[in-house]
This record gives structure tokens, C-alpha cells and sequence, in this order.
């Protein structure tokens, strides 16, 4: 089974990324062939600071092995090392209807937000589609906001083998329920845009503060909440810490006495434990930039040799060669 995603260094990985996306990439890497990319191109639709973008991919690197990404089993790379991405993104444009970009949620959305859009924002799934088709892909790990986005591959790859014969395998998307949409601080998708995150590597004070600013209801510490497991903390809670800690949490928020400061509290202190051994598998990536570098470099390598096949696969099916 070949798996892949791939994830934007756009920004400082927060728990929304590491539930919905990270977790469940590292835990595949037990049981397929599985190919994970820093989408440094797709950066380029939003972030237009080089330097940020050198930085936040080095970081993204770092982050996803230090969460427990073992380039033994998995292949880790950079995106733009494989320009093979590129030259097929084309050949599938050439086959997508306009239609079926002008009704993509991630781009009406930007839209809505006033974002004047370039074109790359707009190609953005054509992209993507390449991403994932450039190495058969069978398995595609991501939440759910990305679950359009595997449609439009599917789309695509259906349209393209229809037209130059079978060239693709379609790829399913694999979405975890629990953990599809995660909440930020204010109750929304946890996302970087929406500024309600909460970093899996931040600092000890900006954690505890970003989970103080938990957005709740107005009751008091007495008051019973017999609804709390559909709360933001609780949901959060919920992911950090164990069944037990879970169960007896919402059972003394139920029976009243047990307000949302002590749950944010309770919260913070299991959030800093469950990343404390990636933490320190961190830090020792730090002190050793080589070996990093080394990972990308390989990783690249084998992702190239893949995507070179496929890529020429697709240019003898439509006359390229
Ligand atoms: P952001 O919304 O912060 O910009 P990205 O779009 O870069 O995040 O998402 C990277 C990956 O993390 C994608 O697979 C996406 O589905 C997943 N992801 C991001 N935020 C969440 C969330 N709040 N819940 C579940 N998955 C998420
Ligand atoms: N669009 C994805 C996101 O914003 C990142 C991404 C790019 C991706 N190419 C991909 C994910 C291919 C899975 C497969 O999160």
C-alpha cells in the first residue's frame, strides 16, 4: 500500500496539524510504503518571505521527526526537490475544468476573506492532485478540510486516464472522525489563519496562555455541566490525555465543582507532558542540522526516483515523448 501527504511550511505546526494530519501519517508508517512532503510550492500561494519559507520548512522537517516520522520507514522530503511535481501539475491543468476549481471550499473560502487571488492560489488542487499521482498513490492521510482536495484528484485522474488511457491509480482519502476537525482556542478549525492555535513546540508560558484564552460558557465553578464533552477544552482534553483522566474530567464537570480554570489547568499540564518526549527528541534534531539535512537529501532522492517514472508514464500516454 503506498501512502502519502503533505504538509505546507507555512507556518509553526499547532495540535490541529499534528491530530488531524501528523499523528496518523506516523502511525501509517507501520503499515505501507509511505511518502511524507513539505509542500514548499504551495507555500508560495500565501507566503511570499523566502527567508520565512527556508525557515519553516527546516522546521517543519524537524517537528514531524521529532513527533516520531522514522525515515527508516518513511520517506521524507521537500517538494520542490522533485520538480517532476511541476511539469505534471501542467499536463493534469490541461485536462481540469475551470468549474471544478471555482467550486473548491479552500478557495471560495480565501475569497470570501477578501484574499485577491493569485493564480497559483487557484490551481492550488491541480497541484496537489500532482503531488499525490506523481508516486501511485493509493492512501492519502489528511483532515477534513483537505477532503475536497482529494476529490478533485480523483476527478482528475479519472478525466486524464479517460482521455490518454489508464496512466493513474485513484487515490482515497484517509480521514480520521475523532480527530477531522480539531478546535482552535475560539472553537473553530484550529488553523494558522484563524490565529486561535495552539503550537505543538511553542514555549512553556505561550502554551499555558494560549490554553487560558479557551474561549467557554459563563458558568461558575459550582454549576453542574452535564454537556460538557462537547466543550473546546474538554474535546482537547480529550486528545492529550488518557481515557481515566478524560472520564473522571467530564464526570466532575457534570456533577458540578469543578470549573474552567482547573479544566485549563488540568488541560495544560497533560498537553505539556504528551509532548514532552518529542520535545526532547527536538531539541537533539537541533543540535544536529547534518543529520536533517541528510534525511531531506535521501528522502529526495527516493521520491524522485519514483516520480520520475510516473512522471514519464504520463508524458508517452499523451504524445510529450
Ligand atoms: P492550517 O489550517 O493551520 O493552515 P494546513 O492547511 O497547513 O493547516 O493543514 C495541514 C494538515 O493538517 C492538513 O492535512 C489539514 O487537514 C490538517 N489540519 C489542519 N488543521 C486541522 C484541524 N484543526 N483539525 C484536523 N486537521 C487539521
Ligand atoms: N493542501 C494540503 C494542506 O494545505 C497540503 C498538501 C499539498 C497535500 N499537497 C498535498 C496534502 C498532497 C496531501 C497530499 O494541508
Amino acid at each position: 500500500m503506498r501512502i502519502l501527504s503533505g504538509i505546507q511550511p507555512s507556518g509553526v505546526l499547532h495540535a490541529g496539524n499534528y491530530y488531524g494530519m501528523m499523528k496518523p501519517s506516523i502511525e501509517l508508517q507501520e503499515q505501507g510504503e509511505a511518502y511524507y512532503f513539505i509542500a514548499d510550492y504551495h507555500s508560495m500561494t500565501s507566503l511570499t518571505d523566502a527567508k520565512l519559507r527556508r525557515e519553516y520548512t527546516r522546521r517543519v522537517a524537524i517537528d514531524f521527526l521529532a513527533c516520531g516520522l522514522d525515515p527508516q520507514r518513511a520517506v521524507l522530503f521537500k517538494q520542490s526537490d522533485v520538480p517532476e511535481h511541476v511539469e505534471l501539475s501542467w499536463m493534469l491543468s490541461s485536462v481540469c475544468p475551470m468549474g471544478l476549481l471555482e467550486r473548491c471550499h479552500s478557495y471560495k473560502d480565501k475569497l470570501a476573506k477578501g484574499i485577491s487571488p493569485n493564480h497559483g492560489l487557484f490551481a492550488y488542487p491541480v497541484l496537489m492532485a500532482a503531488d499525490i499521482l506523481i508516486y501511485d498513490a493509493e492512501i492519502v492521510p489528511v483532515g477534513q478540510d483537505q477532503k475536497q482536495h482529494v476529490e478533485v484528484t480523483r476527478d482528475l485522474a479519472n478525466k486524464f486516464n479517460d482521455l490518454y488511457g489508464e496512466t493513474f491509480v485513484v487515490p482515497e482519502p484517509r480521514i480520521r472522525r475523532d480527530v477531522a476537525k480539531v478546535p482552535g482556542t475560539d472553537g473553530e478549525k484550529m488553523s494558522k489563519s484563524y490565529g486561535n492555535t495552539i503550537d505543538i513546540f511553542g514555549d512553556e508560558k505561550a502554551i499555558r496562555k494560549s490554553i487560558m484564552s479557551i474561549v467557554m460558557d459563563s458558568r461558575t465553578r459550582e454549576e453542574p455541566k452535564p454537556d460538557a464533552e462537547q466543550n473546546n477544552a474538554i474535546q482537547l482534553l480529550k486528545l492529550v490525555a488518557d481515557e481515566t483522566v478524560y472520564r473522571e474530567t467530564l464526570e466532575a464537570l457534570a456533577a458540578g465543582g469543578l470549573g474552567y480554570g482547573d479544566l485549563k489547568k488540568t488541560l495544560f499540564e497533560h498537553y505539556w507532558q504528551r509532548f514532552a518526549p518529542a520535545r526532547k527528541r527536538r531539541e537533539e534534531l537541533l543540535a544536529n542540522p547534518d543529520y536533517v539535512d541528510q534525511v531531506l537529501r535521501e528522502g529526495a532522492e527516493k521520491a524522485r526516483s519514483i516520480a520520475s517514472v510516473v512522471n514519464r508514464r504520463a508524458r508517452r500516454v499523451c504524445g510529450l515523448e
